[in-house]
């Protein structure tokens, strides 16, 4: 698969507007509370980055970095923590922030794990909630874009570990095999 172009579906301006409103209205929620909040790495590193610049509780802020094994475009139902947090989570309200929400296998995964580890409460914040793969029912508790499919990159969404620094979202138009 060979990316032809690229078509702008969120563009900066657009991005950061929404992940400020993202930011008060996650500030809302918590006031005064204990909040841990937690990027999953890679994609979610600008969105992370972005966000937490917009939350005023003081938060304390991990990172964890997880495993699927199957097909490259596809999480599967077999998730790992190659990166597992590190703040003791008892008692307090976890947030978790992903680029995307795609299958939801990986925040499944993530939110059997973080729940084993005491959490008061489990939040997920994510940029891009797209549907059309969803295998297993996923809240998402702040939801930035719907997008119904496609396959974007971007704002800290790769292709084979590029394009990730660009400023906004696209849409990659894909060059059809032997072209
Ligand atoms: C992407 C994305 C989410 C996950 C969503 O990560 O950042 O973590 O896939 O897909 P799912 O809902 O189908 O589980 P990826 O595995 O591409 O790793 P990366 O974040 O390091 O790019």
């Amino acid at each position: 698969m060979k990316i032809k172009d690229l078509k702008v579906v969120y563009d900066a301006q657009a991005i950061a507007a929404r992940v400020a409103e993202m930011g008060q209205e996650i500030n809302r929620l918590y006031a005064g509370e204990d909040v841990v909040v937690v990027c999953v790495l890679k994609g979610a590193f600008m969105f992370f980055a972005d966000l937490v610049r917009h939350l005023d509780m003081r938060p304390e802020l991990d990172f964890v970095r997880v495993a699927s094994y199957g097909a490259s475009t596809a999480t599967c139902g077999t998730v790992s923590f190659t990166k597992d947090v590190e703040v003791p989570l008892q008692g307090k309200h976890v947030l978790l922030v992903e680029d995307i929400v795609d299958t939801g296998h990986t925040v499944d995964f993530l939110f059997r794990q973080l729940a084993a580890r005491g959490a008061k409460s489990l939040r997920l914040a994510a940029l891009v909630d797209k549907q059309e793969r969803r295998a297993v029912p996923v809240r998402v508790d702040f939801a930035g874009f719907a997008l119904p499919g496609g396959f974007i990159v971007g704002y800290g969404l790769d292709y084979a570990e590029r394009y990730r620094e660009l400023p906004g979202i696209y849409e990659a138009v894909i060059e059809p095999e032997g072209a």
